[in-house]
């Protein structure tokens, strides 16, 4: 027996890629539901999903150029949650992550009074979770900021936006308390260093210095989650609340020390974050490249005591890739959802180009443990792909089964090894929009949904091969693969 009593096998969402409905129910906009469709040919190297000035904003919410937002419909979540949730259940889901819109509880982000409608609906959906006896597992935020943030604060930017956190915070701890045992803050919370908007709801445009405008709004970021700790910890006594890492494993492309030194500059960059929020306080490396980068980070009284005190109680990350660095400085880059490295001729790519290792998930599972000694939660990975639909209705994901397979075995070997590792939920357990390029096809489920890039399909559900995989990894705990 490898895997711990009561590990928690799942599955994870997002509000935004899945739940549609984005002007029902009282929501107000948010940022993905700025964010239109490129068809690949037209896509360049610039992240598409980045709004960058107050006049492309605008230009959006005029309806100018294009208007198919996939996020806005999701695969309509808000409508079909019973029939999903029981299919989860079918699968024997320990846990479902999901995230909260915080739009749909706070319309604009700095209201007072939260939006009854957006509570009530949430509640419902915990509710049918617990009938199945599956935990939820929430994120307050998953790329998920009000547009109105945006448009009035320029999002993270302004320190108000701490406060209308906390309050939105505080305001679903206090209405879930009796539902909700397990909590994350921001979603992948270094992904504002490479997609300001997405990350911290940043006009880069609208700033002069653009690193320290994403590095003062990752600031605030870090205290507001601080504060979300110490409130949950405070309300909620029995529930557990982590951070949340886009990891990124990086390796040296040969042993000469000039890349091996920065493969681990790169890493050091990537368990920053991490390192704020389990340890309490700014790294020194870190505080060495604010001063040669002219970055000044404006902190009020109180703030390192906040970060030091309400730490998180266990780390979870994403993994899907790892990534290679070279010292040489004209190497080719392949580029990854949001990172991009040199090409690692040991590992094969998925149809987006994403390096597949999964060893490299044992290594980082490894490597985090040594450094922080707190549990983690693989709350995302799994492999992007295009689906075929049989002619007999079936979909023979076997490349999917593979990738989970080899990644398992390696969380296994992991824990051997003796890394307290508490859960895993693979992302899209049911197919989504996807975040970096809004795609429909790029589909990730046990659960297909008939829907294309267009919108265009009957959103009917039905099982991959992968689904009755799965569900034998749940009941055997993992035993059999
Ligand atoms: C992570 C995000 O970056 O990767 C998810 O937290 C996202 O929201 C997932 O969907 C997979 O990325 P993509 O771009 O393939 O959807």
């Amino acid at each position: 027996m490898t895997f711990p009593k009561g590990f928690l096998w799942g599955g994870a969402t997002a509000a935004n890629q899945l739940e549609g409905a984005y002007n029902e129910g009282g929501k107000g906009l948010s940022i993905f539901d700025m964010v239109q469709f490129v068809p690949k040919e037209e896509r360049g190297n610039e992240i598409e999903m980045d709004v960058r000035s107050k006049k492309e904003l605008e230009d959006l919410l005029a309806g100018k150029g294009g208007d198919n937002f996939p996020k806005r419909r999701g695969i309509d979540f808000y409508h079909h949650y019973k029939e999903d949730i029981a299919l989860f259940a079918e699968m024997g889901f320990k846990t479902f992550r999901m995230s909260i819109s915080w739009p749909r509880i706070f319309p604009n982000g700095d209201d007072r009074e939260p939006n009854e409608e957006g509570l009530a609906f949430y509640d419902k959906v915990f509710d049918e979770l617990l009938k199945y006896g599956i935990e939820p597992l929430v994120t307050l935020s998953h790329y998920e900021i009000p547009l109105t943030l945006v448009q009035k604060y320029n999002g993270w930017t302004d320190r108000r936006v701490v406060e209308y956190f906390v309050h939105y915070a505080e305001t679903v701890f206090n209405r879930y308390k009796g539902k909700v045992k397990y909590w994350l803050t921001f979603n992948e919370i270094n992904v504002s260093t490479m997609s300001p908007y997405i990350g911290s709801g940043i006009l880069i445009d609208e700033v002069e210095h653009k690193e320290q405008a994403v590095y003062q709004a990752l600031h605030h970021q870090f205290v507001a989650s601080a504060r979300a700790v110490k409130a949950c910890h405070e309300m909620i006594p029995d529930a557990m609340i982590g951070c949340m890492l886009a990891r990124m494993e990086v390796y040296p492309e040969t042993c000469s020390p000039d890349d091996v030194l920065e493969a681990l500059k790169e890493d050091q960059m990537n368990l920053f974050f991490t390192d704020v929020q389990v340890r309490g306080y700014y790294p020194s490396f870190m505080l060495s490249y604010f001063e040669e980068n002219d970055i000044k980070i404006d902190m009020l009284p109180g703030d390192e005591e906040i970060l030091l005190q309400h730490t998180v109680d266990y780390l979870s990350f994403s993994y899907y890739m790892s990534m290679v660095a070279s010292g040489a400085p004209d190497k080719k880059k392949e580029k990854g959802n949001f990172f991009s490295g040199v090409k690692n001729p040991y590992l094969e790519s998925s149809d987006w180009g994403w390096q597949i290792d999964p060893k490299g998930l044992r290594i980082t599972l490894k490597k985090m443990y040594d450094r922080y000694q707190v549990p983690l939660f693989i709350v995302e990975n799994g492999l992007g792909a295009y689906d075929k639909v049989e002619e007999d209705g079936s979909i023979n994901d076997d490349y999917r089964i593979d990738y989970m397979r080899a990644h398992i075995e390696q969380m296994k070997e992991a824990i051997k090894e003796g890394v307290d590792l508490i859960g895993y939920t693979s992302w899209g357990c049911i197919d989504l929009i996807s975040a970096s390029t809004s795609e429909m096809s790029k589909r990730y489920g046990f659960i297909y949904v008939d829907q294309d890039d267009y919108g265009n399909g009957t959103l009917a559900r039905s099982k991959k091969k992968s689904f009755d995989w799965y569900k034998q990894v749940i009941t055997t705990n993992g035993e059999e693969l």
